[in-house]
């Protein structure tokens, strides 16, 4: 049996032992994969980043008159804090604490930020979005606006992305707002592309999981063994990536092993795309049934401000 595993690690193998086998897709973001997924955002067929960004930057009167200033900005999944520099450029507010999942990257990326906007009050907390979260008690409670960007909601299926959006809910007062990104449903082959480009990027950012996981639990998945299978499920309206066994193979680690038949599979990632509608109704069972969308042109992305 293996014994002495961290929290971390036990729920690692967990997925790894299930049929299909699933690994949580937070385990991307080391530090190459970080690397990738800003690769990504760059890519022509990946339309979320540059669409959000074409939004904010269309609609930034509207967005900073419909925030107001002078609040607290809290950001989930922070990343390289690249979305909350337009955003305070915009808004001016009173604080910024910054959330991820990352410390090492986050502190790096928040010394940018001080020396951008010197009379901010910076905040930052390390913390997995799928726990609950517990702010610093010297963060003010006015006014208090979650900033989720990127269609990282996409990440969570349906329930789970009901329960974060309430725990949003729950940081903010009858006077906060949620200002959040959502991916929509669009045309099949618009997705596929987005999420198996041309370049391979994608293909590499998924594969490098596996490297990432032989350092957590010390397997000996072979990356050459694997490729990236990504496409849409539309009855469940997300994008799912897989990584497929190309032959039959047998992953080992301290304490336990795994075989996988050649075309089996692990499921590492679902990015579930909404119609607006429907997730304006989500967000009214979150307690925020105000709700102000704005969308590009061809209706891929929205960005919404949904108030208690
Ligand atoms: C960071 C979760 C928004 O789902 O589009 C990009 C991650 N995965 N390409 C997304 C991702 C493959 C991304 N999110």
């Amino acid at each position: 049996m293996t014994k002495n595993l961290t929290p971390e690690q036990l729920e690692i193998v967990a997925g790894l032992m299930q049929t299909p086998a699933t690994v949580s897709p937070k385990y991307f973001y080391d530090a190459k994969g970080s690397a990738l997924f800003e690769d990504i955002t760059l890519l022509p067929e990946y339309y979320p980043t540059r669409t959000e960004q074409a939004i904010m930057a269309a609609h930034a009167p509207a967005i900073a008159q419909a925030i107001g200033n002078q609040c607290t900005v809290i950001e989930l999944g922070a990343g390289n804090c690249q979305k909350a520099r337009s955003l305070c450029e915009l808004i001016q507010p009173l604080a910024y604490l910054a959330v991820d999942i990352s410390e090492a990257f986050l502190q790096q990326a928040v010394a940018s930020m001080r020396e951008a906007f010197p009379s901010l009050a910076i905040h930052v907390l390390a913390f997995d979005l799928t726990a609950d979260i517990a702010l610093p008690t010297t963060l003010p409670a006015q006014r208090r606006l979650v900033f989720y960007p990127g269609s990282s909601i996409g990440n969570f299926d349906p329930p789970h992305a009901l329960a974060l959006l309430s725990r949003m809910r729950g940081l903010m007062n009858e006077d906060g707002a949620l200002l959040i990104g959502v991916d929509l449903v669009k045309d099949t082959a618009v997705l596929n592309a987005a999420y198996d480009d041309a370049a391979g990027t994608t293909a590499a950012f998924n594969l490098n999981l596996l490297d990432h996981l032989n350092r957590l639990i010390g397997s000996d998945f072979d990356v050459t063994q694997w490729q990236h299978l990504a496409f849409f499920n539309a009855e469940q309206s997300r994008i799912e990536m897989h990584l497929e066994a190309r032959v039959d193979l047998v992953v080992r680690w301290p304490g336990a092993a795994r075989s996988f038949s050649r075309g089996e599979r692990i499921h590492t990632e679902s990015s579930y795309k909404y119609r607006v509608d429907d997730f304006v109704d989500l967000l009214r069972c979150a307690g925020l049934p105000h709700a102000q969308v704005w969308t590009d042109e061809k209706g891929w992305f929205a960005v919404v401000l949904a108030r208690p």
